[in-house]
C-alpha cells in the first residue's frame, strides 16, 4: 500500500509540519504486516516555505509533478499545520485528484482553521466560547480595550502572532503581529480555567465508531505560546485529573464540536476547563503529530500506540 505524507506547508507552522510529517512517515514505515512485512511504502511529499512541492529527494517537482506523486497513491496523509494545508486546501486537492486522504474534508478543515467561525458554529449547538470580537483593519482603530485579552489571528497555528494584552499600550504591537499573520484579527476576553485537550476519533462508515481519547492537561508557567509549545516549556499530564461530571462534559463539548464541524478521523479539541464547566478554545484538524505530541500521547494513554494510530487513521481513509 502506497502512502503519501505531505509535510511542510507555507504557513508559519512550516517546521511544526516537517517534524510532525517526519514522525509520521517513520511510523508508518514500521508498520508489519502479520508476516512481518512493511505494511506501507512511504513517499514523502514537502511543500516549501515558498509553496514548491519538492520530491523524497529534496527536488522541486512542481505541482504538476506532486499531483502525479499524489495520483500515484492509494491514501494520502496530509500532515500540514495551519493555512494552505490543515485548512482545506489539501483536502481539496485529494478530491479533486479522486485520492483518499485522512482526516477532515474541506468544510471542516476551513471551519476549524477559522477561529471566527468555530466560535459561531460552537455557540450555534451550545458551546460555550470566549466572548470576542472579530476585526479588520478597518475596525481595529475603533476597538477600545477596557480589560486583558487574547490578541489573535483568526487562522494561524502554534500561537503564532497570538498575544495576551494586559494594559492599553500592549495591545497596538498585539494588533500588529496577529495583522502580519491575517486580515481578520480575533480579541477574546482571558478565560480563567485549566487548559484540557480532548481528542476525537471517528472511524468505520460514515465515522459512526467514535472515540474519545482521555483528556490532557497542559501546565505551564505563565502563557502557553511557541515557545512553551515547542521548547520543552510545558508539562503534559494525561489523563488530566478531572472530576466524573467535568469529564463528561469535556467529552460531550468535544463530540459535539467535532460533529458540528462535520470532522473526520481524528481531531484535538482544546478546551478552558472553568468553574462553570469547558469553554471552548479551538478545534485543530491536523494537530501535532510527532510521537510527543499531544495526541499521540492521549491515546497512547489509552492503549494506543502511536503507529497503531497512523495505521487505523490509514486504514480507514483507505476504506
Ligand atoms: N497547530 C498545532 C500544530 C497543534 O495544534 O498542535
Ligand atoms: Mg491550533
Amino acid at each position: 500500500t502506497r502512502v503519501v505524507v505531505i509535510g511542510g506547508g507555507e504557513s508559519c507552522e512550516h517546521e511544526v509540519s516537517v517534524a510532525s510529517a517526519a514522525s509520521v512517515a517513520h511510523a508508518l514505515g514500521e508498520v508489519r504486516d502479520a508476516l512481518g512485512r512493511a505494511r506501507y511504502e512511504v513517499v514523502p511529499l514537502t511543500i516549501g516555505r515558498d509553496g514548491t512541492w519538492r520530491d523524497r529527494g529534496d527536488r522541486p517537482v512542481g505541482l504538476t509533478g506532486a499531483l502525479h506523486v499524489l495520483r500515484s497513491a492509494d491514501v494520502v496523509v496530509p500532515v500540514v499545520h495551519g493555512p494552505r494545508g490543515e485548512d482545506g486546501t489539501l483536502a481539496a486537492l485529494c478530491d479533486l485528484a479522486h485520492v483518499p486522504y485522512v482526516g477532515s474534508g474541506v468544510a471542516a478543515g476551513a471551519l476549524a482553521m477559522d477561529k471566527w467561525a468555530t466560535k459561531l458554529v460552537a455557540e450555534a449547538v451550545g458551546i460555550r466560547t470566549a466572548p470576542g470580537v472579530l476585526l479588520t483593519p478597518a475596525a481595529a482603530g475603533a476597538y477600545a480595550f477596557t480589560h486583558p485579552v487574547v490578541v489573535k489571528p483568526v487562522a494561524a497555528g502554534s500561537s503564532h502572532g497570538v498575544t495576551l494584552v494586559r494594559t492599553a499600550a500592549e495591545l497596538p504591537a498585539a494588533l500588529a503581529a496577529a495583522f502580519a499573520l491575517d486580515t481578520r484579527v480575533l480579541v477574546e476576553d482571558v478565560v480563567d480555567g485549566r487548559e484540557i485537550d480532548v481528542a476525537v476519533l471517528a472511524t468505520g462508515p460514515a465515522g459512526a465508531e467514535r472515540v474519545v481519547s482521555p483528556a490532557l492537561e497542559i501546565e505551564v508557567d505563565g502563557f502557553f505560546d511557541f515557545d512553551a509549545k515547542y521548547a520543552g516549556g510545558a508539562r503534559f499530564t494525561v489523563p488530566a485529573a478531572l472530576s466524573d461530571a467535568d469529564q463528561e462534559a469535556l467529552e460531550a463539548a468535544a463530540l459535539r464540536a467535532y460533529d458540528a464541524l462535520g470532522c473526520r478521523g481524528v481531531a484535538r479539541v482544546d478546551f478552558f476547563l472553568t468553574a462553570d464547566g469547558p469553554v471552548l478554545n479551538e478545534v485543530n484538524t491536523m494537530p501535532g503529530f510527532t510521537a510527543a505530541s499531544q495526541v499521540p500521547r492521549m491515546f497512547a494513554a489509552a492503549g494506543l500506540a502511536y503507529p497503531d494510530l497512523l495505521d487505523l487513521l490509514v486504514r480507514d481513509a483507505l476504506g
